[in-house]
């Protein structure tokens, strides 16, 4: 539709009909089952509110959204078509690893790829919007929601929520294999006080401008449609009517100019903070914050028309109108209603993708010669998650977990002489494990969460083993020594107690429907490892929240003072992870060598290349991760010891070498200073090149000179 037409739609809406487009319900409303992804609170609509609604979140099938989108349009005046949305999170029917697995594989391009696949199943369905990328920085892994997110460095969470954004959206959004992404929540949802899923938030301006808001500015630099508000509260005001952040920061500096919407039941939840007394008061907050869009409340649609009239804001309830407007027309609603139920996808195409996918997320965390296993090996396969197929993770409603492959049907395909026992909550034959394990050559220990233990409201204080399977780890320990540990996980797990008792782990997060065929060709060596954590396994919750990123302080530990009183250490644990930020080991063996600078002085505006050679020195193919971090000499304000500045996955042949460069440039170095500007100081600054946060191998320092 032109942009005069689309105008005069608007002008020609009725107050009522305006505010209805404001409010988004659930298919229920409808008379359809949808996904209930939060509290479904009794209020009701009258026939004539229901056909004003402007969108619905949470369908499952195409069918659902053609029957909803021909009685509404049936009955609606203006015949403006429902916007449907939902949770397309790590994809649709096919399941693609969780997000956190993802971004393990520290590789953009795999990223967008596997977002346009989603869109395109997706938009197949019906879906307009998907309520993804969740662009949440986390340090706190005893926060549920880690799943979904890309991990505790902002660098990388950036690179990769951009990538998210362009494999949803594509070039044009007319293209019905393409979606609008929300890019949520909008801000600090990660901080949740001691991990608990929406708790309260408090953290300093620098460290939100620092750290939380980056990414979000990255997916409003992709042109993202939509933003989410997040249920917390930031400096004492939940941001859903935090008018300081979402106008002057969110809408003002960040620039965004689309559909902000609510978290579910978030308006009138404002009533639960105490910071509304009435559901006008909450409608009224949000609004002046420029919430356009209220999910799940009736706060919107009962009251503000008369909020509207009383402060006459006319004008910003039309800019909202517009915003949800103009999105339809984007989408060529208009032009046609039922966009996207006509396409179609290659599933064997997705099922490959996802199974790629899964063989690049997996991370090797230990490996002291027993992987990979050889096909004449007796195995042994036990353990909570050995034969279960719930191996999905949180975020798949479409996914259909009966058709997911599982460990033990991949293993089935790979080792000749199997023996599986898999162990339930009831009281194990800890005799017959005995045996089993002494019969074999090795033994694969498959535990780890369940879908419902990580996610969205999953949070947990404690992130061992659950008893039973750190007694199966013991018991095989006494028979076998020769085995491996394959952790199932939505967050890093603390497995300090059990790591000596496995010769080899793999961090197996959730992979997605092909998890099994995934891992199988991995424990085989059939294809080679290649993830690596985005965030740092803990060795204990005693240390959360936690990043490689720490903060100089004024009595760090070092080796030399490590026994000393006055310094920054627990008494009862090491300071640094289990596993660091960055670590993941291959079957092939990589040399770096050479690490060069183009100059040993920077200007404004000059770039620095850093150069250096990489060789695979083994007989296997396989992927290495160069990382570069930097630490800045002296700051203004305090800043981490050492800061991830660039990373390239780079795929080597059996004896390959290659040269890899990085060109990076002043403003690379920036940072928040405490009157929130991001400027790089003048002076030293070091490079370290490595394979991890904690494992350097060469360094080089130059001057910035302004
Ligand atoms: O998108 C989600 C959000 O992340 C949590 N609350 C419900 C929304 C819609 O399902």
């Amino acid at each position: 539709m032109k942009t005069e037409e689309l105008k005069k739609l608007l002008s020609s809406l009725t107050l009522k009909e305006k505010v209805g487009q404001l409010v988004q319900v659930t298919p229920d409303f409808f008379g359809n089952q949808g996904e209930v992804t939060g509290p479904m609170t009794q209020w009701s609509m009258d026939e004539e509110q229901l056909y004003q609604v402007g969108s619905v979140l949470g369908t499952h099938r195409a069918t659902e959204v053609r029957k909803i989108q021909e009685n509404y349009l049936a009955h609606s005046r203006h015949k403006i078509p429902l916007l449907f949305m939902a949770d397309v999170i790590h994809g649709y029917e096919t399941i693609f690893p969780i997000p956190l697995a993802l971004a393990s594989s520290f590789d953009s391009e795999l990223i967008e790829s596997v977002a346009r696949h989603a869109a395109k199943e997706a938009a197949k369905e019906g879906i307009h919007v998907t309520f993804s990328p969740m662009a949440d920085y986390v340090k706190d892994p005893r926060w549920g929601r880690v799943l979904e997110s890309n991990g505790e460095d902002t660098r990388l969470s950036t690179a990769l929520t951009k990538a998210y954004v362009r494999g949803y959206q594509g070039e044009n959004l007319k293209n019905e294999s393409h979606v609008a992404a929300c890019v949520k929540h909008f801000i600090g949802y990660g901080a949740a006080e001691g991990g608990r899923d929406y708790n309260t938030v408090d953290v300093s301006d620098v460290e939100l401008y620092q750290n939380y808001l980056p990414a979000f500015e990255g997916a409003i630099s992709e042109g993202v449609k939509m933003v989410m508000t997040s249920f917390n509260s930031v400096h004492g005001v939940p941001v859903t009517a935090n008018t300081s952040l979402v106008q002057n920061v969110l809408r003002g500096k960040l620039g965004f100019q689309g559909l902000l919407i609510s978290d579910w039941a978030a308006i009138a939840e404002l009533k639960a903070h105490r910071i509304a007394e009435t559901s006008k008061q909450a409608a009224q907050k949000a609004f002046e914050t420029s919430v356009d869009m209220d999910m799940m409340t009736d706060c919107y649609l009962k009251e503000l028309a008369a909020i509207v009239e009383e402060t006459q804001a006319t004008e910003a309830l039309d800019e909202a109108v517009w915003r949800v407007l103009s999105l339809k027309n984007e989408l060529g609603l208009f032009e046609n209603s039922y966009r996207g139920l006509d396409t179609t996808v290659d599933l064997e195409e997705l099922t490959k993708a996802s199974y790629e996918a899964a063989v690049r997320c997996a991370v090797l965390l230990k490996n002291e010669g027993v992987l990979p296993l050889k096909k004449e090996e007796k195995i042994l396969l036990v353990g909570t998650k050995a034969v279960t197929r719930d191996v999905l993770g949180a975020w798949s409603w479409i996914g259909e977990m009966e058709a997911a492959s599982s460990l033990s049907e991949g293993m089935k395909k790979i080792v000749s002489t199997l023996e599986i026992l898999p162990i339930t909550d009831e009281e194990p034959d800890w005799q017959a494990i005995e045996e089993a394990a002494s019969r074999v050559d090795k033994v694969v220990i498959a535990v780890g969460e369940t879908s419902e233990e990580a996610g969205e409201a999953a949070s947990r204080t404690d992130l061992t083993l659950r008893e039973i399977e750190r007694t199966v780890i013991q018991t095989i320990y006494k028979k076998n020594t020769e085995s491996i540990l394959v952790t199932f996980s939505g967050r890093p797990l603390v497995l300090t107690e059990v790591e000596p008792k496995v010769k080899a782990i793999v961090s197996a997060w959730f992979l997605g429907s092909q998890t099994g065929t995934a891992l199988a060709s991995l424990l085989s060596g059939a294809r080679n490892f290649s993830g690596h954590l985005p965030i740092s396994y803990p060795r204990s919750v005693g240390q959360l929240p936690y990043s490689y990123q720490e903060m100089s302080t004024g009595r760090p530990k070092t080796a030399e003072n490590a026994d000393q009183k006055y310094i920054s250490r627990y008494l009862d644990e090491e300071n640094g992870p289990l596993y660091p930020f960055g670590h993941g080991l291959s079957y092939s063996e990589f040399v770096y060598s050479d690490l060069r600078l183009s100059n040993k002085q920077l200007t404004r505006n000059e770039q620095l290349t850093l150069s250096f050679t990489v060789s695979n020195l083994s007989n296997q193919a396989g992927y290495t991760l160069p990382q570069i971090y930097f630490q800045d000499a002296f700051t203004q304000i305090i800043r981490p010891k050492k800061e991830l500045l660039a990373w390239q996955p780079v795929s080597l042949e059996p004896g390959e070498t290659r040269q890899v460069q990085f060109v990076v440039e002043a403003k690379d170095f920036a940072y928040v200073h405490s009157d929130l500007t991001r400027i790089t100081d003048k002076g030293t600054f070091h490079l370290f090149l490595g394979t991890s946060a904690e494992k350097e191998l060469s360094t080089a320092t130059f001057e910035y000179v302004g």
